[in-house]
């Protein structure tokens, strides 16, 4: 757990006796000390440990929040399950893609025969899917074991919560439409002894027709530069060697600040931390992306050769309609400068087809870009249709199968120079950061290079979280195995 002793003692001093504290965040670690007890008591009564679940949808930034849930669960005696067979289960949901929603109900179905089983287990629901009032009213008539609904904004909320579902007999629903709040400093308990993924913004203004994430992720707020510097410095004192700065476009931090800093500023700071090896971040809209950004990835010892640039479509004409704010010649521009700047930087996108109105003509634009720009990976999504956005009301939507045949033309056309351009690397030695025992094979580490592609070679567990020397013998498309050299 990050910060083991302030987190006891902020809980120590908490007297149950008198009323919550208004204050954030102590307010929190109040309740951490009611649940710690209701816990305990139960526990007492069961004779075993209470165990609890935590899974996570969606991107980077949720399975950030669902460290942040872990911690809670873990600071008022939960013991981790690794099933979810477990006394306590909480699903932090995506709903990006139509896809999303339906696999948490499928698994919700499963979720409700183990607590047949169990009757004294409860079930949690959060993140960005219970910010759609369709979803919370789905679940109120169809759901009813469900115990705990929260959203996005009051996940901070989370121990205080939780002692009103132990309180309770019947569903808690709460859910913010909004909040300005950025409530700081609750435990932590991270997947990674040696990378975690810091939180620099929250939020989203760019309302891309298509994406749902400002609908559910609220409004843009950036937490103050010392506040982040001030959390890496903690995290390279407890043996973090690689941060992920996370935001939905980093490139606009820091605008709304009281002294706006730029994020280029940010890295140049971030980079002066001692113990940090390798700084990331995800993720980067292209309409601002700036040069003083390109400078600083140049000049960095430290910022991975890796570049996440979502295009989403290469057709001018399309991207107006999905107000992404730039064309395909500025984006182009873009990836043409990055790589003079830097040229073993690895350039990774996102890319949507079957968009509203997408004609065959856009779609060969979007091929055209994909095979100019080279990208060295790119995830490529089916257009899913999300209630609320303006996308979803435009009269032209495609037609299934002609977005899968496209689909399918764009993944191998991808997959190709992705793997022509992986291949190129082949025979080089190169530092590889040790990340986990390979899940197929325990006499295999799995690592990744700077520039983010995944590399297998042997090597053993006291190895994870070092950076080491791998010759890369053999490229498989996607990955490469190699050995230490
Ligand atoms: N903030 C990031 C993206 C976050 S969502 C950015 O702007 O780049 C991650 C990806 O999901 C997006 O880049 C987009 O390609 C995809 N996506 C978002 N909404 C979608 C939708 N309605 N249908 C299909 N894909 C979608
Ligand atoms: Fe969605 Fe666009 Fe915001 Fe990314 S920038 S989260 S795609 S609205
Ligand atoms: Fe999904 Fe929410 Fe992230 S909708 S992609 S989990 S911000």
């Amino acid at each position: 757990m990050e910060d083991n002793d302030r987190i006891s003692r902020l809980t120590a001093e908490q007297d149950l006796m008198k009323d919550p504290p208004e204050h954030e965040p102590e307010r929190q670690y109040y309740f951490i000390k009611r649940c710690r007890e209701i816990v305990k008591k139960k526990s007492e009564e069961l004779g075993r440990p209470l165990t609890a679940c935590s899974v996570c949808f969606g991107c980077q930034m949720n399975a950030r929040d669902s460290e942040k849930l872990t911690g809670i669960l873990e600071s008022v005696g939960y013991q981790k399950a690794e099933t979810e067979e477990a006394d306590f289960v909480i699903y932090n949901t995506c709903t990006v893609r139509e896809n999303a929603n339906n696999k948490v109900y499928g698994r919700l179905g499963m979720l409700h025969n183990y607590k047949k089983k169990n009757p004294a287990m409860k079930i949690a629901l959060c993140g960005c899917m219970m910010q759609e009032p369709g979803v919370v009213q789905k679940l109120k008539e169809s759901y009813r074991f469900v115990d705990l609904i929260f959203g996005t904004h009051n996940i901070y909320c989370f121990a205080e919560l939780l002692c009103r579902t132990f309180e309770s007999d019947s569903m808690t629903v709460d859910v913010w439409e909004e909040t300005d709040q950025i409530v700081e400093k609750l435990p932590v308990e991270r997947n990674y002894t040696f990378k975690s993924g810091v939180n620099i913004m929250y939020g989203c203004n760019n309302f891309c027709s298509y994406c749902i994430v400002p609908y559910v992720r609220g409004r843009e707020r950036s937490r103050e530069a010392a506040d982040i510097l001030e959390e890496i410095r903690g995290l390279a004192a407890d043996g973090v060697v690689e941060v992920m700065l996370l935001g939905q476009n980093v490139n606009s931090y820091g605008k709304n600040l009281e002294t706006p800093v730029t994020f280029a500023q940010l890295l140049r700071e971030a980079e002066q931390i001692e113990g940090i090896r390798r700084i990331r971040f995800m993720t980067s809209h292209p309409k601002d992306l700036s040069d003083e950004l390109i400078a600083v990835m140049r000049d960095s010892k430290k910022i991975c050769r890796h570049l996440h640039l979502p295009l989403q479509s290469g057709s001018s004409r399309i991207l107006k309609r999905m107000n992404r704010r730039y064309d395909k010649e500025h984006y182009l521009s873009l990836v043409e400068k990055l790589r003079a700047a830097v040229p073993d930087i690895a350039v990774t996108t996102d890319i949507i087809v079957g968009f509203p109105g997408e004609t065959e003509e856009d779609f060969e634009e979007t091929m055209d870009v994909v095979r100019r720009a080279r990208f060295d990976s790119a995830f490529t999504f089916l257009y899913s249709k999300r209630t609320g956005t303006p996308a979803a009301a435009m009269e032209d939507q495609i037609p299934e199968a002609v977005a899968k045949e496209r689909f399918d033309r764009l993944l191998k056309e991808v997959q190709q120079i992705a793997s022509e351009k992986a291949d190129l690397l082949t025979g080089q030695t190169l530092p590889v950061l040790a990340e986990e025992i390979n899940r197929q094979d325990a006499h295999l580490l799995t690592g990744r290079l700077s520039n983010n592609s995944v590399v297998h070679f042997p090597g053993t567990a006291e190895m994870i979280g070092t950076i080491r020397n791998v010759k890369l013998v053999t490229c498989k498309g996607f990955y490469y195995l190699g050995e230490l050299s």
